[in-house]
C-alpha cells in the first residue's frame, strides 16, 4: 500500500501522463487525483495505439478499476470536464471536488491578450486570470454548476479513506517545477504552485501521508511560452536532434536544450523526489526504443542514467523508451 506522488522536475511537457498511466496498472491504484493547475496542462497517454490528449481527467483511466478523482486546487473548464468524461465513458467513476473553482469565458477572454499573451505566452486557457478571481473571492464553484452535479464528490475524503484501506493511491501533478509560482522563473510561471506539497494540498493529502515522489525528468529540456532557457538550441538544430516537439494544448514549437543536471538536482530537493523517471530516452539513444530490458541498452544509456544517480542522488527507477503505456522499464 503507497501514496504515490508524480511531478515534473523541468519546464512541463516530460512525459507524466505517460508515467502516471503507467503506474495505475502496474500498481493496481485504487484511486488517482488530479492536482495541479488546470486545462492548461495536456497530458498525452498512448494505449493500445490510439492516442489520448487529456486536459483536466487524471491519465489514470487507462486502469478500468481506478477511481478519478479531481481535487479543489484545481481549476476546471465545465466543457471541457464532461467532454473528457463522456469520451473517455468514466461517468460511474470520475469525481469532481465541488470547491474546484470554474473558468468562465471572461477568464479565456482576458487570459488571450494583452500581458498575458504578448508577455508570458500563457496557454490562454483562463486557468490565471480564474485563479486571481479565486484569491478575490468571487470565483464561481463547481458546487454551483448544475451540469457537473451528478459529478460531485468529497474528494480529501475518499483519497484518505482509500489511504486508511489500505489503498493504493496516486497523486497526480500537472506543469512542471520550473513553472511554478513560487519555485519557477518568475513571472514567466503558470499561477499556482505545481511542486509535490502543492499538489498534495489540491487534493487534499497532508504531507505525511505520503510515500514516494516520482520526479519525471524527461532526457531533454523543453519549454514553451516565454523565460530563460539555459543551453537553448535553434529551431533547426532541435529538428535535427528529433527534440522538436509541439505544445499539446497550443500546438506551438517547443523550445529545447540540453539535460540539466543543476536543475534536475534543485527539482529533487524542492520536490522531496526519493525516484525518478526518465522519459524519452528513445529520443537520445533511438536503439532504446521499446525496450524493456534495462540489462541491453546501449552503454551510453545507462551511462546517461548512472550520471543522473550519480548527480542527484537518487535512483531512476522508471525508464521510458516509447510513447505506450507500456514503452517503459521498470527497476523497482
Ligand atoms: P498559463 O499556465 O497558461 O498561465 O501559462 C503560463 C506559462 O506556463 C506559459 O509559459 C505556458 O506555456 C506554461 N505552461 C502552462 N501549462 C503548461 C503545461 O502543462 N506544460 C508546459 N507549459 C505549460
Ligand atoms: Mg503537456
Amino acid at each position: 500500500m503507497s501514496c504515490t506522488v508524480v511531478v515534473d522536475g523541468f519546464f512541463g511537457d516530460g512525459g507524466k501522463g505517460k508515467v502516471v498511466s503507467y503506474l495505475a496498472v502496474a500498481d493496481q491504484v485504487a484511486v488517482c487525483a488530479r492536482g495541479g493547475v488546470g486545462p492548461n496542462a495536456g497530458h498525452t497517454v498512448v494505449d493500445d495505439g490510439i492516442t489520448f490528449k487529456l486536459r483536466m481527467v487524471p491519465c489514470a483511466f487507462v486502469n478500468p478499476d481506478t477511481k478519478l478523482l479531481i481535487g479543489p486546487g484545481v481549476v476546471i473548464n465545465p466543457e471541457i470536464v464532461l467532454k473528457e468524461i463522456k469520451e473517455l465513458g468514466i461517468e460511474d467513476r470520475i469525481g469532481v471536488d465541488p470547491q474546484c473553482a470554474i473558468i468562465e469565458p471572461k477568464h479565456i477572454e482576458a487570459d488571450g491578450k494583452g500581458y498575458l499573451k504578448e508577455k508570458i505566452g500563457t496557454t490562454g486557457t483562463g486557468t490565471g486570470p480564474c485563479n486571481s478571481d479565486r484569491a478575490m473571492r468571487i470565483a464561481k464553484m463547481a458546487r454551483a454548476v448544475p451540469a457537473l452535479k451528478d459529478y460531485l464528490a468529497d474528494v480529501p475524503v475518499e483519497l484518505n479513506e482509500a489511504l486508511d484501506d489500505g489503498k493504493n493511491v496516486l497523486i497526480e501533478g500537472t506543469q512542471g517545477t520550473y513553472i511554478s509560482l513560487y519555485h519557477g522563473t518568475y513571472p514567466y510561471v503558470t499561477s499556482n504552485d505545481v511542486c509535490a506539497s502543492a499538489t498534495c494540498s489540491d487534493v487534499g493529502i497532508g504531507p505525511t501521508r505520503v510515500d514516494e515522489v516520482v520526479l519525471v525528468l524527461k532526457a531533454y529540456v523543453t519549454r514553451v511560452g516565454a523565460g530563460y532557457l539555459e543551453g537553448e538550441l535553434s529551431h533547426e538544430e532541435a529538428k535535427r536532434r528529433g527534440w522538436d516537439e509541439y505544445g499539446t494544448v497550443t500546438g506551438r514549437q517547443r523550445r529545447a536544450a540540453p539535460f540539466n543536471y543543476a536543475l534536475a538536482k534543485r527539482a529533487a530537493m524542492l520536490n522531496g523526489a526519493t525516484q525518478i523517471a526518465v522519459t524519452k530516452l528513445d529520443i537520445l539513444y533511438p536503439e532504446c526504443k521499446g525496450a524493456s530490458d534495462y540489462g541491453k541498452l546501449p552503454p551510453e544509456a545507462t551511462a546517461f542514467i548512472d550520471k543522473i544517480e550519480e548527480e542527484i542522488g537518487i535512483p531512476v527507477t522508471l525508464v521510458g523508451t516509447g510513447p505506450g503505456v507500456n514503452e517503459i522499464i521498470d527497476r523497482r
